[in-house]
């Protein structure tokens, strides 16, 4: 089909090339190949003409934004979160929102786990140590840390990777606590040896603390000083999720004076700035939200996230749609 005939689509940053190819061969693709992408007033013209845009977590699209846009059809996020993009704006201007979810799923609770471990055995200060030659001889207390295996794990949150996480937790013999709005079914509960407790109790029993909620209204701050407050000073908080869920501020001060003994984090609630709090802190391991960072996770998300935009402009219902009610299955 000749590009003139095609729907106009933007893709807003640098993705896998395969994507692009997919794109290419079926709609005319505006691709800003680069990591940082329009500034948000320039996003905007380019957005005017297109009748869908692949977007990322940094791209934000506030309701005022799609007011603006009113040829926008899809928005086809290459996430599984989409905390960017004002969902019952889109839904009330029938923009469809799509998003990449079970790909990344088993790549992300590997790396929760590996924060859990990371920080739990001080894998990064130990690496510090030794490149900064201060490695003279093996010593019977050097860098101890905290086990994993048969201790407790609190999962907030009980979605696809909080299930993932609690099926790697299960190899390493953990008790695993969980806290939802809702209790699983009694198969899985069954199945991954997990046990329902409200948030208190989980704060108040677990070794390890594990962030699996998206970010809603309700789940902003969900652990702030007092949440913090209720935990173990032996204990460790992961975040895989998004930043806002944690006071990043509570957290550094929880920190640096001992109130939890260390955090695995991946995510923060300004990024890419990280409370300076943090930043000097030995028992925090920071990552750069890079959970589903594998070759072949980001390159699925890609495929995945173009397959939806596809979807949707040939009139099909799209793979992942998030505003489902703007397409009701059959
Ligand atoms: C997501 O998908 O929401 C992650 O934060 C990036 O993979």
């Amino acid at each position: 089909m000749p590009n003139s005939m095609k729907p106009k689509i933007l893709v807003t940053k640098h993705l896998y090339p395969e994507a692009i190819d997919f794109l290419r061969e079926r709609v005319e693709v505006e691709y800003h190949d680069s990591d940082e992408g329009y500034p948000p007033d320039e996003l905007l013209d380019h957005l005017r003409d297109k009748l869908g845009v692949v977007s990322q977590l940094t791209d934000k699209f506030p309701a005022a934004v799609m007011g603006a846009l009113p040829n926008l059809k899809v928005i086809s996020n290459v996430a599984v979160g989409f905390d960017n993009i004002d969902i019952p704006a889109a839904t009330a201007r029938k923009i469809l929102v799509t998003n990449t979810p079970e790909v990344l799923t088993d790549t992300t609770a590997d790396f929760a786990f590996t924060l859990l471990l990371a920080t739990a055995r001080r894998v990064v200060e130990g690496d510090a140590y030794l490149r900064s030659g201060q490695w003279r001889q093996w010593r019977i207390d050097l860098l101890c840390g905290y086990d994993a295996h048969h201790r407790t794990l609190g999962l907030v949150g009980l979605g696809r990777i909080g299930q993932a996480v609690a099926r790697r937790a299960r190899g390493f013999s953990m008790r695993i606590l969980y806290y939802d709005a809702i209790s699983a079914p009694s198969h899985v509960e069954r199945e991954l040896g997990l046990e329902f407790v409200s948030l208190d109790t989980l704060l108040a029993e677990s070794d390890f603390v594990s962030l699996h909620v998206p970010l809603l209204p309700e789940t902003r701050h969900l652990i702030g000083a007092e949440q913090l407050a209720r935990m173990k000073k032996t204990a460790i908080l992961v975040n895989t999720s998004r930043g806002p869920v944690v006071d990043e501020a509570a957290l550094a001060a929880a920190l640096a004076s001992g109130q939890i003994a260390g955090a695995g984090l991946d995510v923060y609630e300004r990024e890419p700035e990280v409370d300076p709090g943090l930043l000097g802190l030995h028992n925090a391991v920071l990552a750069p939200h890079i959970a589903s960072a594998s070759i072949d996770t980001r390159t699925k998300m890609c495929l995945m996230a173009a397959e939806n935009v596809v979807s949707a402009l040939e009139g099909r219902r799209p793979p992942n749609l998030v505003n489902a009610e703007l397409w009701p299955q059959a």
